[in-house]
């Protein structure tokens, strides 16, 4: 019997009702954690937690709106309360939006991609460095390859984007002495709801470009689930402050 990763621990994460999140929640629990499955769509949320419970695991399912503190708060509260403590943390949330130009884009769109993809993180960060198990706590951040490299017709995503990877390197030095890490991972192009949304107008060129990728396809929600679930785990005690691109498709850019 192979020994499971996260036996014992406690983890939140957000975004968990659908694609990456998701997979990450059922990952997380596959590993023995107890896990707080939260999503702003408080049904797919505890859709997730329900899929894991019929699987054996422990979760619980909350509507969470990373861009409110108060919610940000509550989420960190339900770990402790329902399952003990916090030991892991994985912050996912995030939208896309159309391409536009940088004369074209409104100051609304603007602000809602900033709110979601890096309030919303620093939100959390806030709550879970507070309260996550020192030592021994491990948070991780979903980034983007745009974290890296402009994504072209995304000023919001791209800035947002390298901004979690600030805040994952700031965290991480100011909370390595207590023995907290803070990481990011950067999926390069993932087939979720989300990614068939942003190539909703154009199907044909999604699978174009993901059959002239280097890789030959697109990655999976679970690709990038296992590297999150690493993370979190004591496997990867002295990896902090890093971030790590999971992009095969990406490779020779
Ligand atoms: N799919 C890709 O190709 C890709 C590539 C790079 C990075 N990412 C990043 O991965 C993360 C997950 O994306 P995905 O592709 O799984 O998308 P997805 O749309 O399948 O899932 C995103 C989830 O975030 C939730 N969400 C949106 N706004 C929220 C809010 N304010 N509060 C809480 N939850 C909110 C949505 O309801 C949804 O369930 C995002 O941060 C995204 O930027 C995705």
């Amino acid at each position: 019997m192979p020994e499971h990763m996260l036996t014992n621990k406690v983890a939140t994460i957000t975004g968990g009702g659908s694609g990456i999140g998701e997979a990450t929640a059922k990952a997380l629990a596959q590993e023995g954690a107890s896990v707080v499955v939260t999503d702003i769509n408080g049904d797919a949320a505890s859709a997730v937690a329900d899929a894991i419970k019929s699987a054996g695991g422990n979760a619980l399912g909350m509507r969470v709106d990373v861009t409110l503190e108060s919610d940000a708060a509550a989420m960190v509260a339900a770990a402790q309360r329902e399952f003990g403590s916090l030991d892991c943390a994985v912050n996912c949330a995030g939208v896309s939006d159309a391409p536009v130009s940088f004369t074209d884009m409104n100051l609304a769109a603007w602000n809602r991609m900033l709110a979601v993809a890096l309030t919303g993180v620093f939100l959390c960060l806030k709550h879970e460095l507070a309260a996550i198990s020192r030592p021994g706590g491990s948070i991780v951040n979903v980034s983007s390859g745009a974290g890296f490299t402009p994504a072209p017709g995304q000023p919001h995503y791209t800035a947002a984007k390298h901004g979690v990877l600030g805040l994952t390197k700031c965290a991480a030095r100011d909370y390595v002495g207590e023995g907290i890490r803070v990481n990011a991972i950067c999926p390069g192009m993932t087939d979720t709801p989300m990614l068939r949304e942003h190539f909703e107008q154009a199907p044909d060129l999604l699978e174009k470009v993901a059959h002239n990728a280097p890789s030959g396809r697109l990655a999976l929600p679970e690709e990038m689930a296992d590297i999150a679930v690493w993370l979190c785990s004591d496997r990867s005690s002295y990896v902090s402050g890093e971030s790590i691109i999971v992009d095969l498709a990406g490779l020779c850019r």
